[in-house]
């Protein structure tokens, strides 16, 4: 998709469609607006005085401009109560209109922005929300079907006008495409099957997506594992005939010795639970479990966009996790590549053992921040549902720095604490650690386990259970399906990193 910033008057701007978003309880057509309406002969205003639109958030109402205008279409969303919208809910209100708009065979669109929009943030963010909402609208989960019926279109321009941040503006419309369209490419690879992900198949992937970024790859296979004694990962790899494999991306943009930032990313192509065997209801969403490790490879492409001054490396242990003659049980006892023995108590607590041996990776490497991301907890996504991403961390000043990359990338981040009154949640009475325990603070107890493995390095884990995929009908804010969580966030992670 291309986007920009225009200077052209609305009524001047020749695309498919012009979008003009309005406050709920609007009753004027807003002065940016005026020459459309003008054109219109009012009949915007007259939506509004007639009560046919009311800029509920999400609500659209679509005019046949009949060639008064160089757009075909002008459209009216609703962005609901001025003081609720923030820039996560700009994107959301944006993103079903452009999802809407493409369904119907729209390919370019026009958005004009009110001043009462503008002020919801700086010019650069906002010309980034407006510029991924559209881009991110772009995603149809569709991969596999054959079927010839369904609209196909894709929106391959955006103007936005009213709009005047110079140059910061310009550079960031450029980086939210690249940042969004990234983000729908992970949104894919989530989506697909188990049987056309494998870890093999991922590897692949990522090797035709990183030619030519400059990335340097390195695929770590299960020879490689055994030699670095990675037996939380290798537990629970025995139990798949599917080769397992550490999937490994570094990107040097800053000085030797300077700021390392590492990345590490659950990449479990399908969980059934392993012998700890999961029901069969929705287990099918399983398929989901590598939504972390595609995150960090998305983050890696989005940092080879962004060139920030700074080393990262992106660490994706990914596996199946099946149950087998081969798999391990409940109660066994192995060592982690730190040395620690853990206590395998539920075989279905699989993210934090290859979660464990990918950080103590990237240690190694020289990692000294650590950020990790997870569908990990059945917990925070009952606790969050797909509205935010839970995380916890060891270091404030690393959690500010996840937060404010959040704010960047348009996401929910919630933290939730890891007081010392938690401690002995991952007590086993046999080896040094155990894998899982009491029925409560899940969430929180996978976050223990994993600071067991971050050596006091500043570390933030993002537990996306509920964030990776929207599944809630009830919430019609984002598309059902993949969401593609955390990728943009760790993309600007590593730029916020470098100039902390
Ligand atoms: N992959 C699941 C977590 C999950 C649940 C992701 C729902 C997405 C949606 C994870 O491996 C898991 O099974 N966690 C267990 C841990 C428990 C056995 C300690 C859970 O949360 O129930
Ligand atoms: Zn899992
Ligand atoms: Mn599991």
């Amino acid at each position: 998709m291309q986007a920009r910033i225009v200077t052209t008057a609305p009524d001047q701007v020749a695309a498919d469609a012009i979008i003009l978003p309005l406050f709920e309880g609007s009753r004027r057509i807003p002065p940016e607006a005026a020459s459309l309406d003008r054109q219109l002969h009012g009949a915007l205003q007259d939506l509004l005085k007639s009560d046919h639109f009311r800029g509920k958030f999400m609500e659209l109402a679509q005019v046949h401009t009949l060639g008064t205008l160089s757009s075909r279409w002008a459209v009216l969303v609703g962005l609901g109560l001025e003081r609720e919208l923030d820039l996560v809910r700009l994107r959301n209100a944006l993103q079903h209109a452009g999802r809407s708009l493409r369904k119907r065979g729209t390919e370019s669109l026009a958005v004009v922005l009110t001043s009462p929009v503008r002020r919801k943030g700086a010019p650069a963010d906002v010309a980034r929300a407006v510029t991924e909402a559209i881009a991110l609208s772009n995603f149809e989960a569709r991969a596999l079907r054959t079927r010839s019926d369904e609209a196909e279109g894709r929106l391959t321009s955006l103007s936005i006008v009213g709009l005047d941040g110079g140059r910061p503006a310009a550079t960031s419309v450029n980086q939210a495409v690249a940042l969004a369209e990234i983000t729908n490419q992970v949104r894919e690879w989530i989506n697909l099957p188990a049987n056309a992900f494998t870890p093999t198949i991922f590897a692949t992937k990522v090797r035709e997506a990183v030619r030519g970024t400059g990335l340097e790859l390195s695929v770590l296979e299960l020879a490689d594992a055994r030699r670095l004694k990675m037996g939380a990962f290798l537990a629970v790899a025995k139990g798949s005939d599917e080769p397992a494999k550490v999937i490994v991306l570094r990107y040097r943009g800053g000085k030797k010795g300077g700021r390392f930032l590492g990345l590490v990313g659950k990449g479990i192509t399908f969980d059934s639970g392993g012998i700890s065997i999961k029901p069969a209801e929705h287990m099918e969403m399983m398929k989901g479990d590598m939504g972390g490790g595609a995150a960090v490879i998305g983050a890696m492409l989005g940092i080879a966009q962004l060139k920030p001054a700074i080393n990262v490396i992106g660490v994706v242990p990914t596996t199946e996790n099946l149950p087998s003659g081969k798999a391990s049980r409940p109660g066994d006892v192995v060592t982690a590549s730190n040395g620690k023995t853990i206590e395998i108590i539920n075989t279905d607590a699989e993210g934090r053992l290859i979660l464990a041996d990918g950080i103590t990776y990237a240690i190694r490497q020289g990692a000294t921040h650590v950020v990790d991301v997870a569908t990990l907890t059945g917990s925070i996504a009952r606790t969050l549902g797909p509205v935010a991403t839970g995380a916890f961390g060891n270091d404030p000043r690393l959690m500010s720095l996840v937060k404010k990359a959040a704010d960047l990338a348009g996401e929910r981040v919630w933290e939730l604490p890891t007081w010392p009154d938690y401690d002995g949640l991952i007590r086993s009475d046999i080896a040094d650690i155990k894998n899982s325990t009491v029925q409560w603070a899940g969430a929180t107890t996978a976050a223990l386990f994993l600071r067991e493995f971050v050596e006091d390095r500043p570390w933030v884990h993002l537990d996306i259970a509920g964030s990776a995929w929207q599944d809630a009908k009830e919430l019609k804010t984002i598309p059902l399906g993949p969401t593609g969580a955390a990728v943009r966030l760790m993309a600007h992670l590593a730029g916020l990193l470098a100039k902390s």
